[in-house]
């Protein structure tokens, strides 16, 4: 191991804050989606750091400019981990995202539980704890992000690592009767077990892994109650506890205020006067329940004719992992669908769901959340779920309805402010847009604000200062900020 650098964080995930791909036969680099970048970023921008990841293409050509470049940009450093396409098809394509990820969202039936994709997890998972173990140092506070890496842990301790290592599950935990048909179900409980603290979003998921231990792991005993417990096994202390991950929450606020925001805003109900916006922001995801919401907006045109004309649905739909089929048929069935509703709605002038496949800019994003008067955040099963957060920090005017999923985990911390839905029920869903709809301006405040302050308090320091407190009994000002020395590092 090295020896010549000081305290650090080191993150991990399987990717790095941004990819690489080759774009007709130049290559470029895009930005990461999803809440795992958006949280973690300025958590390292604000302090340096390491973050260890895949850059999101099987070349093994030299990429180190690029690397460098998004470096400065970022202020940390990177160290990449290549994989070959086989990895990816087997370790991120394969158990990551046909067995986990659909798994502990409560999907069973989209799992393929293949013996090569577990071998392949392994073999990946230890290539990580070796590119870890090489560069990291005793001093260093290494902290491993989510379902794809869940094995890092019990590699590094293969290897003699003593430092503390924490681990971050930034989706749900499944109760015992999803989880039981894992299998290699003993064997990931025991993995996570080599870490030092398992985080997780919410006090669901924390009950759902201590059910999961009880049933498996002979010998594992828990230990008291409150936010952060411990369990005894094979003669270790493990912690576990629940921190709902949350936005740069300041950031956001001050971002949203700004006038290219203000003036983007403007134009958007310009282009459609004397209509109110319902948005949905989301990755291309089965779990998001993108053709519930559809539906329900079909469903509420037809309940409440007088809104024809009055209200647009604005739907934006990130691209992701598309290589998977299951994600390229949901694309074909969300504009099907939208097709349908278009089809046989729409009348001169008005189009009731405008639909972009693509990314937005921030300006973009922030303006689309100032200027929507409804934001619909009704996944069928997710983690957090930032999107929600995000709209409610850009809520300038404070007048904007949040309706969530209470299979959100952001569910748990906004409950009081959003209107509750469940997202199977589609019903339940186009009585909400109504009621939103309807809504008063003082009702809107008032639920706006408990929003806001209550994501203020807890914004993504106080999600990083907490787990670090309970991993290390410290927080993020006891890393000294590492400008002076980012090391050029070797990429593997
Ligand atoms: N997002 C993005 N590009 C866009 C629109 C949104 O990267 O064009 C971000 C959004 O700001 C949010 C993240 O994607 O931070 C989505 O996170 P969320 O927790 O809602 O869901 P996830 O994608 O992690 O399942
Ligand atoms: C979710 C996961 C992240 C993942 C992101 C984007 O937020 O929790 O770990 O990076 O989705 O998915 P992708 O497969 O493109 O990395």
């Amino acid at each position: 191991m090295n020896a010549d650098f000081g305290k650090r964080l080191v993150i991990i995930s399987n990717r790095l804050p941004f990819s690489i791909e080759k774009k007709q036969g130049k290559w470029e680099t895009t930005p990461g989606s999803g809440g795992l970048v958006t949280a973690l970023a300025p958590v390292l921008r604000d302090r340096g750091g390491l973050w260890i990841g895949w850059l999101g293409t099987d070349s093994s050509g030299d990429m180190t400019g690029y690397v460098q470049a998004a470096e400065k940009n970022a202020g940390f450093s990177m160290l990449p981990v290549i994989l070959s396409r086989d990895e990816i098809d087997l370790y991120y394509r394969g158990l990551s995202n046909e067995v986990i990820w659909p798994l502990f969202h409560d999907m069973p039936s989209y799992c393929r539980f293949e013996l090569r994709y577990w071998d392949a997890y392994l073999d990946v998972n230890a290539r990580f704890a070796s590119v870890i173990y090489k560069n990291t140092t005793a001093d260093d506070f290494i902290w491993v992000h989510d379902y794809h890496l869940i094995c890092v842990g019990s590699e590094l301790r293969k290897l003699g690592l003593k430092n503390r290592v924490g681990f971050f599950l930034h989706i749900p935990f499944p109760s015992l009767d999803i989880f039981i048909k894992l299998p290699w179900r003993s064997e990931f409980l025991r993995a996570l077990l080599d870490y030092d603290l398992i985080g997780f979003q919410t006090i669901r998921d924390r009950r759902n892994f201590i059910q999961c231990i009880r049933q498996f792991l002979k010998g594992a005993s828990v230990h008291g109650k409150g936010q952060v417990v411990s369990v005894e096994f094979e003669g270790r202390e493990i912690r576990l506890g629940y921190f709902p991950i949350s936005i740069d929450y300041g950031e956001f606020s001050r971002l949203a205020k700004r006038k290219q925001v203000a003036d983007a805003a403007w134009y958007i109900h310009e282009d459609i006067p004397d209509r109110k916006i319902v948005l949905g922001v989301d990755r291309l995801d089965y779990s998001k329940g993108i053709l519930n919401r559809m539906k329900a907006f079909g469903r509420l045109l037809d309940k409440y004719p007088d809104l024809i004309r009055k209200i647009t649905l604005f739907q934006v739909i990130v691209p992701s992992r598309r290589n998977i089929p299951v994600y390229e048929n949901l694309k074909i069935e969300i504009e099907r669908l939208v097709g349908e509703i278009n089809g046989k709605y729409t009348r001169s002038g008005w189009i009731p769901i405008h639909y972009i496949f693509g990314s937005l800019s921030q300006t973009d994003l922030l303006a689309r959340y100032r200027s929507s008067e409804i934001a619909l955040v009704t996944p069928l099963k997710d983690g957090m779920n930032l999107v929600a957060k995000e709209y409610c920090a850009s809520s300038v005017e404070q007048t904007g309805v949040l309706i969530l999923s209470e299979f959100a985990g952001a569910a748990a911390q906004l409950q009081r402010g959003a209107l509750l839905v469940n997202p199977y029920n589609i019903e339940e869903i186009a009585d909400a847009i109504h009621r939103a709809f309807r809504m008063t301006e003082k009702e809107m405040k008032v639920r706006m604000s408990l929003m806001q302050r209550s994501i203020a308090r807890q914004d993504i320091y106080w999600w990083v200062n907490s787990f670090l407190q309970a991993a290390i009994s410290g927080n993020l000002d006891d890393f000294p900020h590492l400008e002076e020395y980012i090391p050029r590092m070797n990429i593997f």
